[in-house]
């Protein structure tokens, strides 16, 4: 059994040098721990699993067996992005599963955000179980757990772990950034040559836009919020501010307002903007975005974004509000 405990003393991985210390140790060590078999690993292109898969990749080549689940509550593009520098850059063996009509028919009608995280959660280990079975000789799974995640949780992993797999499932676990913390695993991410918007990449709820798509999901909704948060982002990286703000993304109520399009009165939904900065997500602070972002990003939604009549900019901070709105 490897230690779960960092050991005092261990340096703080800091710098490239070190990052690239930490890699060639580790490529020896799983090597040397898997030797010619098989792993598996639920990639969803968050910074932890990301970094496990390079990681991997690196030391074990296809004997990887990496499974990306698109449950349709992905931002726009991440799924494409996944495939892009996995599978066509780093050569990764790299199962896609498009799974968007499972989910969302799943999701159909359900309006509480527990039960929603439930429907989700229980449905992407159904996913992963199904692929799993397809593998032969897999023995052991890789997990992107790290060190946060062990002292918060006891070494279960709090997110969007995989677990609950069924017992004939079990596998040997593999967890090399399980001494790290979240910027040591952002070092190592950059050595290992993943782009920038992997590495740095803002947290994003495990059951994704699915929280944001409020109440009940529904495609039309969450084309907009999809659209809307694409634009978002744009006009923040145009802005330069997208290193600069902890948290940002858009929200889109089961609500309708009216409006007037065309000469015509509408009844369509409003867009709300979250933004926050923060140091541990326990408490937060709105920023104060500058006036001509927030008309740009308006204008655009209101013409680029079916079904939008309206935007707003919410200013609570943590507490009362919490981040996300579900
Ligand atoms: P709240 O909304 O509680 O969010 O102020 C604090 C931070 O946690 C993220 N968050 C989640 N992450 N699964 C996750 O993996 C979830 O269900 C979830 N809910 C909130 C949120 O984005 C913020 O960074």
């Amino acid at each position: 059994m490897e230690s779960n405990k960092r050991p005092d003393g261990m340096a703080r991985i800091n710098t490239p040098e070190l990052a690239q210390a930490f890699i060639d140790e580790q490529v020896a060590a799983l090597r040397a721990q898997v030797g010619d078999r098989k792993v598996l690993l639920a990639l969803s292109g968050g910074v932890d699993s990301s970094v496990v898969a390079a990681l991997l990749i690196r030391a074990i080549g296809k004997q990887l067996v990496c499974v990306h689940v698109n449950h349709g509550l992905m931002r726009k593009g991440e799924s494409e992005q996944v495939v892009e520098v996995f599978r066509n850059q780093l050569g990764a063996n790299l199962i896609y599963v498009d799974a968007v009509d499972r989910f969302l028919t799943r999701l159909e009608g359900v309006s509480d955000p527990e039960q929603k995280r439930k429907v989700i959660g229980a449905e992407f280990i159904r996913v992963f179980e199904e692929e799993a079975r397809k593998q032969e000789g897999i023995e052991f799974l890789a997990q992107g757990t790290i060190y946060p995640d062990i002292v918060e949780s006891h070494g279960v992993k709090a997110h969007h772990n995989v677990g609950g797999l069924p017992d004939d499932l079990k596998f040997d676990l593999v967890e090399p950034l399980r001494l790290l913390y979240k910027d040591e695993v952002r070092q190592v991410g950059a050595a290992l040559g993943l782009p920038d918007s992997m590495v740095y990449r803002q947290p994003f709820p495990g059951p994704g836009l699915g929280v944001r798509c409020l109440g009940a999901i529904t495609r039309d909704r969450l084309n907009a919020l999809r659209e809307s948060d694409a634009i978002l982002r744009e006009e923040f990286d145009r802005a330069g501010l997208t290193s600069r703000v902890w948290q940002f993304f858009t929200v889109v109520p089961d609500m309708r307002s009216t409006g007037v399009r065309g000469g015509a009165r509408v009844f369509d939904w409003p867009v709300i903007i979250r933004a926050v900065n923060t140091v541990d997500a326990m408490t937060a602070t709105v920023p104060e975005l500058p006036w001509a972002l927030l008309h740009r990003v308006t204008d655009r939604v209101l013409s680029e974004v079916p079904g939008v009549c309206r935007v707003l900019y919410d200013l609570s901070p943590k507490p009362v509000g919490t981040i996300e709105w579900e």
